[in-house]
């Protein structure tokens, strides 16, 4: 399936086929997770896949019981990982890139101009502005999940209703993991329409904003 088709077959899916679904399937929806690009490559995004019916049942229960939530046949809970955003971590992510040449930086140059600087740097700007950088690549991470779920027949619905502190506490996640947003897979029961968007005339401005 190319692209454009995913994009445009993505709907929110909120009943599903009782069947579970393959881990083969699962692992390549978690695969174009892993694929998507980040903030200095640091990936700071963690996914607990969850296929046991209880464990479902209590995560769900933090998303006001949602049922698409409890229902899943797998649930993805989609974290962030804020210390992957700390100097040593994203220190460690530029380097690599640095030595297969994506950039020609010295070490001087990567310690004393880019990790000084909080345009490039995050942790410069302290725990909630990194908070907030994780979370946005998470997002990108959690988009390209949807997408290939699509690619493999299956469907999605992105869920961020939820009380993160009860899903962090049902699974027992360390303090430095947050958690984003629930993302329940499975086959789709129903086939839903396109669901509305706001004309291109209203979003795009070509050659600079006027308002309309
Ligand atoms: C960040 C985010 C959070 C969302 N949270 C929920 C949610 O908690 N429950 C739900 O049923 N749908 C949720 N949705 C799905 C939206 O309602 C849905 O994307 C929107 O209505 C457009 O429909 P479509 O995805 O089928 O195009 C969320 C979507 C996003 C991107």
């Amino acid at each position: 399936m190319d692209v454009t088709t995913a994009i445009l077959r993505r709907r929110s899916i909120r009943r599903w086929e009782a069947r579970p679904v393959e881990r083969e399937k699962i692992e390549k929806v978690l695969e174009a997770g892993r694929r998507a690009p980040s903030w200095g490559n640091t990936q700071p995004w963690r996914f607990i896949v969850l296929e046991e019916k209880t464990q479902i049942e209590t995560v769900g229960k933090a998303s006001g019981g949602q049922p698409h939530v409890t229902t899943a046949p797998v649930l993805i809970v989609c974290c962030g990982a804020v210390n992957d955003l700390s100097r040593s971590q994203h220190r460690q992510a530029l380097k690599e890139l640095r030595d297969m040449g994506v950039m020609d930086w010295t070490d001087d140059f990567l310690d004393n101009v880019v990790l000084k600087s909080d345009l490039f740097a995050p942790y410069l700007l302290g725990e909630e502005m990194m908070k907030v950088r994780v979370g946005e690549q998470v997002v990108i991470a959690i988009s390209y999940m949807t997408l290939e779920a699509v690619n493999q027949g299956l469907g999605t619905c992105w869920v961020g209703a939820i009380n993160a502190r009860e899903v962090q506490k049902a699974l027992g996640l360390p303090a430095d993991i947050f958690v984003h947003s629930l993302l329940p897979l499975g086959y789709p029961a129903e086939d839903p329409k396109p669901r509305p968007r706001r004309d291109m005339n209203r979003i795009v401005f070509w050659g600079g904003y006027r308002k309309i």
